[in-house]
């Protein structure tokens, strides 16, 4: 198992399959993109099979979480869920998207086994969308969404971040949209990851302010008796259900002490967190014949290490060299 000096077992890995991205988010990248990995640094498909092998069958992994960058850009993406799906003890799978080529992709991707797919969507005017991504594919991300829902990669869980002056207005429109069509929403704060370092605390908005917004169309009642497990999105029900909206207040109320999760980047290195400082080389491991078993305690190792938690609130906090489009979100 993957446990840490905090008691906490991991046993969601989310997997980067590139750093590349066809959408520019302003909280994520820069305009002109950034320095991407070179193919000798990715993983290879075998590689990242062989791992997340190695972490479901020796490590207690049961949820594997395809990342990005964007994820659909991998093309050995089916072969690679596929081949996932196909590992004993079988586990969970899903996709976190931007949702572009998945009108395209939804029903492969479903034929080779995934379960569920997360689309990030922040926005259902296109010019905000164009303002927010600096791309002008709103429609295919909505067709993508469709697409998804149609395939069965249910529940289709949409996330949207707001951003002051952009689309923060947006959170009861999102929700009425979200509802009508069948997708549950989730809204993330705003968090320190974007490559150029622009973000504030005192400008972000609020998992306070998101839940003020929807309250003023919508009534919310938390779910079940404040059970959120591991879950870092806080769940209401919308106007009594069955419809929910989820919050993930990873700045303002953060679940580190419920953290369940794992991750590895494109390029093969182990973090034990978003906003870790250090990483654990893998692909080293994978590159000079290691065998499987230590492979293993190198990750379990990388685990034990994990800190207590990020403190993104707090002013000494330092924001990781890696943006979150070389991570996974
Ligand atoms: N803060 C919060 N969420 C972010 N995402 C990307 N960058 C950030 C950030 N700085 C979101 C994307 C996507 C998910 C992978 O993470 O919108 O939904
Ligand atoms: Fe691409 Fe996701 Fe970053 Fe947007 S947030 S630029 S979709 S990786």
């Amino acid at each position: 198992m993957l446990i840490d000096t905090y008691g906490r077992t991991a046993t969601d890995l989310r997997v980067s399959l590139t750093d590349r991205c066809n959408l520019r988010c302003t909280y994520c990248m820069p305009e002109e993109g950034l320095q991407w990995l070179g193919k000798s640094e990715l993983l290879t498909d075998d590689e990242i099979v062989r791992l997340i092998g190695i972490a479901v069958r020796l490590l207690g992994i049961r949820e594997v979480r395809f990342t990005g960058g964007e994820p659909l850009l991998r093309p050995g993406l089916p072969g690679i869920v596929e081949r996932v799906t196909a590992l004993t003890p079988r586990p969970r799978t899903s996709l976190t998207t931007n949702g572009i080529g998945l009108a395209r992709t939804a029903a492969a991707l479903k034929a080779a086994g995934l379960d569920r797919v997360n689309v990030s969507l922040d926005t259902l005017r296109p010019d905000v969308f164009k303002t927010l991504t600096r791309r002008a594919r709103h429609q295919d991300v909505l067709d993508g969404l469709a697409a998804a829902h149609d395939a069965g990669l249910t529940p289709v869980k949409v996330n949207s971040v707001l951003m002051p002056g952009l689309n923060a207005d947006e959170a009861p429109d999102l929700l009425a949209w979200a509802v009508a069509h069948d997708y549950e929403l989730r809204f993330i704060e705003q968090m320190p990851l974007d490559a150029q370092h622009g973000w504030k605390r005192d400008g972000m908005v609020t998992a306070e302010d998101i839940l003020a917004s929807l309250r003023t169309r919508f009534r919310l009642t938390p779910e079940q008796d404040g059970e959120r497990g591991s879950a870092p999105a806080e769940r209401w029900l919308v106007d009594d259900g069955p419809a929910r909206v989820g919050v993930i207040a990873s700045v303002t109320r953060p679940f580190c002490a419920a953290c369940d999760r794992t991750r590895l980047t494109a390029d093969g290195q182990i973090r034990t967190c978003l906003f870790a400082t250090e990483e654990t080389d893998l692909r080293a491991a994978l590159r000079s014949d290691a065998s499987d078993e230590e492979i293993a305690e190198r990750w379990r190792k990388a685990m034990w290490g994990k800190k207590a938690g990020a403190g993104l609130d707090d002013p000494t906090f330092v924001q990781p060299d890696r943006p979150m489009s070389a991570i996974g979100g």
